[in-house]
């Protein structure tokens, strides 16, 4: 059964938006926890956007389940997760002007660094994933440089607009998959998931893990919306 991991970083974007302590994705991740989810996933970016260093020590001590810390290959990143010790590492690219992460990693382009690092993050006992586009010869190169696993980007899957275009889409994922099993690699996907479009790519069969934010977070604002403005109208009456 494919494991669902919650990414609270717009819980964290929401609370940066007014610079004050609230909301929590430390108890938003308890939440997801509750509920079931199987590991909390956190983008500490460069520029600290929205999870901030705080929020990435607590969670290490707080959550019962995994914490895959998602970051740039960076220095910084990679002294804070030697120290931090979470329990997986997913290598992302980071833009400053983008919205969110778009594009997978160049792994042949970064081949050098990424091997001497993934043996650094091994060492300490941290799973190291890479986050790449469904592309054949970067997944040759993600078990060249040592990687456990491969997050395959599904966001030109979320993109495509007709059915055939999705169809085309899928196929690459699935080709991707079976590729990336016959290297013996772990198998997660993520971004750009929504409760419309999931359902296909679940169908595929061999992704571990789903790594799942946006929507969820988006879904959780509105499905709580009716009982948060009930609390407050019995405050004000
Ligand atoms: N996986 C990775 C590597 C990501 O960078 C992101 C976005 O932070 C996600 C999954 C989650 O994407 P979304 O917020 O669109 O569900």
């Amino acid at each position: 059964m494919a494991k669902l991991g919650v990414n609270v970083d717009h819980i964290a974007t929401i609370r940066q938006a007014r610079g004050i302590n609230e909301p929590d994705p430390v108890a938003a991740a308890m939440i997801a926890e509750l509920a079931g989810a199987d590991g909390i996933t956190v983008h500490l970016r460069e520029d600290r956007r929205h999870i901030q260093d705080r929020d990435v020590e607590i969670l290490r001590r707080t959550i019962q389940t995994r914490l895959n810390l998602e970051m740039a290959l960076t220095d910084e990143m990679i002294s804070i997760a030697l120290n931090l010790l979470p329990d997986s590492v997913t290598l992302v690219p980071e833009g400053r002007h983008e919205l969110t992460t778009e594009g997978g990693l160049d792994v042949n382009l970064l081949r050098a660094t990424l091997k001497q690092k993934i043996a650094l993050l091994q060492q300490a006992g941290i799973v190291v994933s890479l986050f790449v586009e469904p592309d054949l010869e970067q997944i040759k190169s993600c078990h060249r440089v040592g990687a456990d696993y491969i997050e395959i980007h599904t966001g030109t899957y979320c993109e495509m607009k007709t059915v055939a275009d999705r169809r085309e889409q899928l196929q690459r994922v699935r080709l991707a998959i079976s590729a990336a099993h016959k290297l013996g690699l772990g198998v997660n996907a993520g971004h750009g998931l929504n409760y419309q479009n999931v359902g296909p790519v679940v169908a595929l069969g061999g992704i571990e893990e789903f790594n799942i934010g946006h929507s969820i977070v988006a879904r959780a604002s509105l499905v709580g919306m009716e009982r948060a403005v009930r609390e407050m109208i019995a405050l004000l009456r």
